[in-house]
């Protein structure tokens, strides 16, 4: 599969990694800054023989008319993922594109639709829904063995510092990153939605700007969600933690299992209990991780080539990245207009909260 890169930041490695996993021809990579390309080389699991012949350009517009590609992988500023997905999708070229696939409702249809037209893959990197601990909590969900679902809750209790927010420009404002929901917590809440029926219908969220004045948006939200199916959920997302990242945890209770999962992105079984088999134990089901974005990025990246080979959606597809959107921007309007929004959620954007918490709350 020859693949390219569009943004060569943080997380570019684990990027680059799990193309070099999936035996991927890494043919170009693409930072307007030629300096992140060395830096991002350095850091990632190639070697300087490896990297030497992958093309570097500073233009992703000139490197998609260049190169014969099959499947582009995007890691730019969060708010320019619409943008490229929309010109790498339009060149009939698969694509994944990082989290939050994009940062209004207009946006998502937009790459949902120029999917459907073109029949390519496009691929949302929710890449925790590859994690071995979801993995079977969806097997036991899918295979019905919670019966009816009573409620599901995630919480992401991270840590991010003057520092991190520090590291680039566009981290914490509203109409290029959002606040930690969107950042941070959308991976949770994505697998919330998915574990709940997806068919969200209401939403109560309150999101606050508690410790870091020197960004824009949130840093903790907490949230009611109803389903259809009759199950509730609670979001509490946050990178409030004084020092170090505590866990993300997901909670799943039916009629008849209660499972919960933890570590520090949902990677181990907590807790495991059905009524069908009271003695059943899962062992080795905690991954070990080298940071919070997990192993996950390797598998979704080989369910994206096996869907291509085989003419099918991946895994996680566009639907699935405007559906995390959604939840997200419900919970901010939500919290800005202090009522609860009934989905589906209108053209709401996350730039439409710009200066929520510089009025009196
Ligand atoms: N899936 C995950 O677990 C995960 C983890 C971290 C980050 N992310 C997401 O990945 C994205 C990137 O995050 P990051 O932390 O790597 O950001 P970053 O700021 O470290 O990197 C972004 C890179 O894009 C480059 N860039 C900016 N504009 C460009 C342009 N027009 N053309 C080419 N390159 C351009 C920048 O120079 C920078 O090197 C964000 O949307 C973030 O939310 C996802």
């Amino acid at each position: 599969m020859k693949y390219a890169l569009i943004g060569c930041g943080r997380v570019a490695p684990s990027h680059i990694k799990a193309a070099k996993e999936n035996g991927f021809d890494i043919v170009a990579v693409c930072d307007i800054v030629d300096g992140n390309i060395d830096e991002m080389f350095a850091r990632s699991v190639l070697t300087p023989q490896e990297y030497a012949p992958v093309r570097r350009y500073t233009d992703y517009r000139e490197m998609l008319d260049a190169e014969r590609l099959e499947l582009v992988s995007i890691a730019l500023p969060s708010y320019l993922h619409a943008e490229a997905a929309l010109e790498v999708i339009g060149r009939e070229i698969n694509v994944i594109i990082e989290k939050p696939m994009a940062m209004s409702m207009a946006d998502a249809d937009k790459i949902v639709e120029a999917a459907d037209r073109t029949g390519v893959a496009v691929c949302a990197c929710h890449q925790n829904r590859f994690n071995k601990a979801v993995q079977e909590m969806r097997a036991a969900l899918e295979s019905g063995r919670f019966g009816r679902l009573s409620h599901g809750a995630v919480t992401v209790r991270w840590s991010r510092d003057a520092a991190y927010y520090a590291q680039a420009d566009w981290r914490g404002k509203w109409a290029c990153d959002g606040g930690t929901l969107m950042n941070q917590c959308i991976h949770g809440i994505d697998l919330l939605r998915w574990m709940c029926g997806d068919e969200l219908v209401k939403v109560y969220g309150v999101t606050r700007r508690a410790f870091h004045d020197y960004i824009e948006a949130e840093d903790i939200g907490a949230a009611v969600l109803e389903f259809a199916n009759g199950a509730v959920a609670t979001v509490e997302g946050t990178v409030n933690l004084a020092d170090d990242d505590l866990e993300e945890h997901l909670s799943l209770f039916g009629e008849n299992g209660s499972v919960k999962l933890g570590g520090t992105s949902a990677n181990a079984i907590e807790y495991w209990h059905f009524k069908d088999a009271p003695q059943e134990t899962k062992d080795g089901f905690h991954e070990k991780t080298l940071n919070v974005y997990g192993n996950g990025h390797t598998s979704l990246f080989r369910d994206v080539a096996d869907a291509v080979a085989q003419h099918r959606a991946p895994y996680v597809d566009a639907r699935a990245g405007r559906r995390a959107l959604e939840t997200v921007l419900a919970i901010y309007q939500s919290s800005f207009t202090g009522r609860p929004v009934t989905l589906p959620l209108g053209d709401v954007a996350s730039k439409d909260f710009e200066g929520f918490f510089d009025r009196d709350l």
